[in-house]
């Protein structure tokens, strides 16, 4: 939530922020603003995209400047309006900050900090603290800027990401963490600053991810990394591992149409060098690490939030199916509020595609202060969770920079799909030949989603006829359900019309209500376990004249007479369902959601990391 940009070196420092700003616009978009620091101090702030900040500074004019910080908002404390955005400046002008996160106790700061005479122009948290930071640094005569800086975060409750800036200082910079991503990019005599890596990948491969607590001073040109305590620590600098392409639309309208169509090779890769057919083995590190503990699990927790959750309820049928362990599935912000029953003995996966959100972040702790083992699920490699996590599998999905999840999604249910193998055969709840029939069955995952995608013209001749429909109903049992829930959820969240996910046997209790001619019901309907159930239900939407889109097996000649559309996805074993199901259900939300003129990269109100809870 909210991208955060900085730079320092021999470069103009505009055109880097701009662009960076541009690739972190996912993160957040209702403001973007900069600061810019050459003779003098410039601050260019507005509501609105970036490339409205873009265009209001050419027509404003810049001064050349060496050192810059840039800011792309979503907003918490404060409408998103010109004055709200980032940067924020001191009250003598001199000092100027951006920051993601929130400031909890802001309000008890801005009291004080008013009584002394500080005047706000902003109604954010973050205007307190450059006002706080102002305040020890001039009544502290002799006391070095960064020393203020250190000072005023060790006051705040709460959790930020922030840069700050110091206009009589145009050698500074100084970035600090405490629950929301940082990461320093090191180049050539230049040093840049930003929430994650995408702004930084055209210009270099040395990074340093802060880590909480920690703050980066680069003066002159050099880079020390600190405690808000003072003690120095020796930096880790890591090599980036994604790469240019992977964060641009390469020819796509959109990124989740691209991110979408990358499916067969984000879920191959996903399984890449876990699988042995040959000695029809799953291997995986995180497993082997705590081996005795999962062979005698007797539950395990999974946690998350938004499409996380979706793969967690997944997760739950699979460990159950295949590892016959129970399984708990937690909303991460509900686990965390409440008092929970989780210990030692047991297993807690945290699933996150940014490995940032706040919530999720909360929840690992609190079991972990109780003894669980932790095991993160993550798709941004060194991210907070991972980090956090004593055991774990990335998801090797690849930047995922729409907002709403996709491939991200696949690649957490294919990750699941493996721990659970891997768990059941340990275990000895599958058979060798159940085995060697599942890894079969994965191997040909990535060509089934090909064919899948290969529906992408029928979908967008369905959206057609359904763009304008004001609700939607998505129906499934078994596997089928977490997916009526993900396609739901899709749709909501980038074509704005309501839609709801229910187990499809459930209709009778309430949804049923609403079923009339106006109402589209997507249904999971394929061959596997339910397959009679499901068609009753069918019958009982066609009875009272809903209109029925079937996501069937191919071949399945009698849903084509009952369904009003159907889309047919390849036959398969019955727990890989949600890698070919939820396909066809983002390709129908993408259609409907551009049809109506969406901006389906960067949905109203939403972001891609909720680093705030
Ligand atoms: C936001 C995103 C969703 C995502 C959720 C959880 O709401 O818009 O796409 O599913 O956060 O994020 P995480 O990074 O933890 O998977």
């Amino acid at each position: 939530m909210c991208g955060i940009v900085g730079y320092i070196g021999p470069k103009q420092a505009f055109p880097v922020l701009i662009k960076g700003l541009t690739r972190l616009e996912y993160r957040g978009y209702d403001s973007a603003g900069v600061a810019l620091l050459g003779d003098e101090l410039q601050v260019f702030k507005k509501a609105g995209k970036v490339s409205v900040l873009e265009e209001y500074v050419a027509q404003q004019g810049k001064k050349p400047a060496n050192v810059g910080i840039g800011h792309t908002r979503w907003a918490t404390h404060g409408e998103p309006n010109d004055r709200n955005a980032h940067p924020h400046l001191s009250q003598n002008g001199e000092i100027a900050i951006i920051h993601n996160g929130i400031i909890e106790n802001y309000n008890s700061l801005k009291v004080e900090l008013q009584q002394r005479g500080h005047e706000f122009k902003s109604d954010t948290d973050t205007e307190v603290l450059v006002h706080l930071i102002e305040d020890i640094y001039i009544h502290n005569e002799g006391l070095p800027f960064e020393e203020a800086v250190r000072m005023a975060l060790g006051q705040v409750i709460g959790a930020y990401a922030v840069v700050v800036l110091n206009k009589t200082m145009p050698d500074l910079l100084i970035g600090a963490r405490k629950g929301s991503p940082m990461v320093i990019g090191i180049g050539d005599g230049e040093h840049y600053i930003a929430s994650d890596a995408a702004p930084l990948v055209e210009y270099t491969r040395n990074v340093i991810y802060l880590n909480d607590g920690e703050v980066a001073v680069i003066d002159k040109g050099e880079l020390v990394i600190k405690t808000i305590d003072n003690d120095i620590k020796t930096p880790y600098i890591q090599e980036l591992e994604i790469h240019l392409e992977s964060i641009e639309k390469g020819g796509y309208d959109h990124f989740m149409i691209k991110e979408i169509f990358e499916q067969p090779r984000s879920v191959y890769d996903s399984i890449r060098g876990r699988i042995s057919l040959k000695e029809e083995l799953v291997e995986m590190a995180g497993i082997k690490q705590y081996e005795n503990k999962w062979m005698n699990l007797k539950r395990i927790l999974i946690v998350g939030c938004g499409t996380s959750w979706h793969a967690a309820l997944v997760g739950e049928y699979l460990f159950e199916d295949l590892a016959r362990i129970p399984v708990e599935v937690e909303y991460a912000s509900e686990f965390r509020y409440r008092n929970p029953v989780v210990g030692e003995e047991d297993m807690v996966i945290a699933i996150s595609q940014s490995g940032e959100t706040a919530d999720t972040l909360a929840a690992i702790e609190l079991a972990k202060s109780r003894g669980a083992t932790i095991f993160g699920i993550c798709n941004v490699v060194g991210a907070s969770i991972p980090r956090a996590s004593d055991a774990g599998a990335y998801t090797h999905a690849g930047p995922e920079i729409g907002v709403a999840s996709t491939k991200a999604f696949t690649a957490q249910v294919t990750a699941l799909i493996l721990i659970a193998i891997a768990v059941g055969q340990r275990k000895g709840t599958l058979t060798k030949e159940r085995v060697r029939t599942l890894l079969n069955e994965l191997e040909t995952i990535p060509s089934k989603i090909e064919k899948t995608l290969e529906s992408n013209d029928l979908i967008k001749f369905i959206a057609e006829e359904f763009k304008d429909a004001r609700n939607f109903l998505y129906l499934g049992r078994g596997y089928g359900f977490p997916v009526a829930l993900e396609g739901a959820l899709k749709l909501k969240e980038i074509s704005y019309i309501h839609a709801e996910g229910y187990p499809a046997a459930e209709m009778k209790h309430g949804p049923i209500a609403l079923i009339d001619e106006e109402m589209p019901v997507v249904v999971i309907a394929t061959n596997h376990s339910s397959y009679e159930k499901v068609i009753s239900n069918i019958q009982e939407v066609k009875a009272r004249k809903g209109k029925v889109i079937a996501i069937a097996t191919e071949g399945d000649t009698m849903m084509k007479k009952m369904a009003d559309y159907v889309i047919e996805i390849p036959d398969c074993d019955e727990v890989l369902l949600p890698l070919l199901a939820t396909i066809p259900l983002q390709l129908l939300s993408y259609h409907i959601a551009v049809m109506r003129g969406c901006n389906v990269d960067q949905p109203r109100n939403l972001a891609k990391s909720v680093t705030v809870e």
